[in-house]
């Protein structure tokens, strides 16, 4: 049995039936498991047990403050890549010196930020961007912590969008010249090297790129031994994916074998940055159908969340399971395109989706927690849908919807004359 579950013919959250949070908060609403977050994070870090570790939660794909908060009593670290979400972290009672930072774009205003407040460490991308730190941090008067991220060019098999370890991306430092850039590293005064990363896509289904990368990580870890350069910790990123449809992912505990094998007896402490893997399937999107519109076509199931709601369909071509809340068998069941009202044929959330359905149904589109409503925008002045977390029994909103006004409020218009 997972979170989200039939009991009585209803699909629920943890215990509570979804068409009680529908009335309770409404729809569009993202809908998480404080559960299966907790359970999916403790998965990483137990099975690292006995290793020294730092698993840091990439806020990305999920940056609520509860879902943040929830984390950080538990004792997560956290991968982020700006300065809004340093912000976050610190909000949501993060502890700075588990926090690594990634991206490509670091302003001098960010890393300013993140050495006066501690970060574990900076996942530098570029000599431009390694020069820069170490004038902020000479200005600072600290040595600012660095991992080179290294790009290991490895293909990891996944929708080139979301790839990024091949040498055409335009993440990390090419391998090949990693050393020569850990040597300037080393010889700057405010730079303290500590560790390597990478990062090579997202939602990897096998694990064989990311051991591959692990290997070639480890081969520039020893070739920089022998000159002296010691790497304290190796972060291999997140990227493991989850189950959407039919994928069978490895589990952590499986991945996780594979990473200390090949680790052997170096002395490096391992750090990972899983995102999907911790919230995607800690979260459903509760909409309700609005109005059906059968055509001599296609079937067309109009919903009150869409594209703006939760992208990942059109910009990805994503499969999300979708499913009725109270399954009926009334009506018979048809294929329906569940699209949204956007004015934009990329606007659905699922085609061809065998379903019983009648105006005012409740769906849920699963495996929403990651990569949901952190991506999802105001497009046709649509306000953002609510979150609510499920504790058990209980309900809360930890977002509240958007309200019209809140829309425009940032508006002006020009003086009249
Ligand atoms: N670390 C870095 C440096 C990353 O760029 C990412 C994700 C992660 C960690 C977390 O990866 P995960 O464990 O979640 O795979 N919006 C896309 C996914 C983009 C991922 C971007 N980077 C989607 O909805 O599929």
């Amino acid at each position: 049995m997972t979170v989200f579950d039939y009991r009585n013919g209803e699909l629920h959250a943890e215990d509570l039936p979804l068409s009680d949070i529908a009335t309770r908060h409404g729809t569009p609403c993202f809908v998480y498991s404080r559960q299966a977050i907790e359970q999916a994070w403790l998965a990483w870090d137990q099975a690292l047990a006995g290793t020294p570790h730092l698993v840091c939660f990439a806020i990305k794909a999920n940056s609520n403050l509860a879902v943040l908060n929830i984390l950080a009593r538990l004792g997560a670290g956290f991968d982020i890549v700006s300065g809004g979400e340093l912000e976050r972290v610190l909000a949501a009672g993060g502890e700075p010196s588990r926090i690594v930072f990634s991206g490509l774009g670091k302003t001098a205003e960010e890393m300013r930020r993140a050495l006066e407040v501690g970060i574990h460490c900076f996942n530098v991308e570029s000599t431009a961007e390694l020069e820069r730190l170490q004038l902020v941090a000479a200005e600072l008067g600290v040595q600012a912590p660095v991992s080179l991220r290294v790009n290991p060019d490895v293909d990891a098999m996944t929708h080139p969008y979301i790839s990024t370890g091949l040498k055409e991306n335009k993440f990390g430092i090419d391998i090949a010249r990693a050393p020569e850039v850990y040597r300037r590293a080393a010889a700057l005064p405010n730079i303290d090297v500590r560790g390597i990363d990478c990062h090579i896509g997202s939602q990897l289904t096998d694990d064989t790129p990311l051991v591959d990368a692990l290997d070639r990580l480890l081969a520039l870890v020893d070739q920089l031994a022998a000159e002296g350069i010691q790497i304290q910790h190796l972060d291999l990123g997140g990227g493991l994916g989850v189950t959407y449809r039919d994928e069978t992912p490895p589990t952590p505990a499986e991945y996780l074998a594979k990473v200390k094998a090949h680790l052997g007896d170096r002395d490096l402490t391992l750090l990972f940055e899983p995102g999907r893997s911790i919230v995607a399937n800690a979260g459903v999107l509760l909409t309700r159908v609005n109005l059906l519109k059968p055509t001599e076509h296609k079937n067309f199931a109009i919903i009150d969340a869409a594209m703006n709601d939760l992208i990942r369909p059109a910009l990805y071509s994503a499969w999300m399971g979708i499913d009725a809340v109270r399954p009926r068998s009334d009506v018979a069941a048809q294929q329906w395109d569940i699209v949204g009202p956007v004015c934009e044929t990329g606007d659905f959330l699922g085609k061809d989706r065998e379903l019983a359905l009648a105006e005012g149904d409740l769906l849920a589109v699963r495996s929403a927690g990651a990569y949901g409503f952190v991506m999802s925008s105001n497009y046709n002045t649509r306000p953002r849908a609510a979150e609510v977390m499920v504790d058990g029994g209980q309900c809360h909103q930890i977002r509240r919807r958007e309200t019209l006004s809140e829309l425009f409020a940032g508006e002006s218009l020009l003086p009249e004359a």
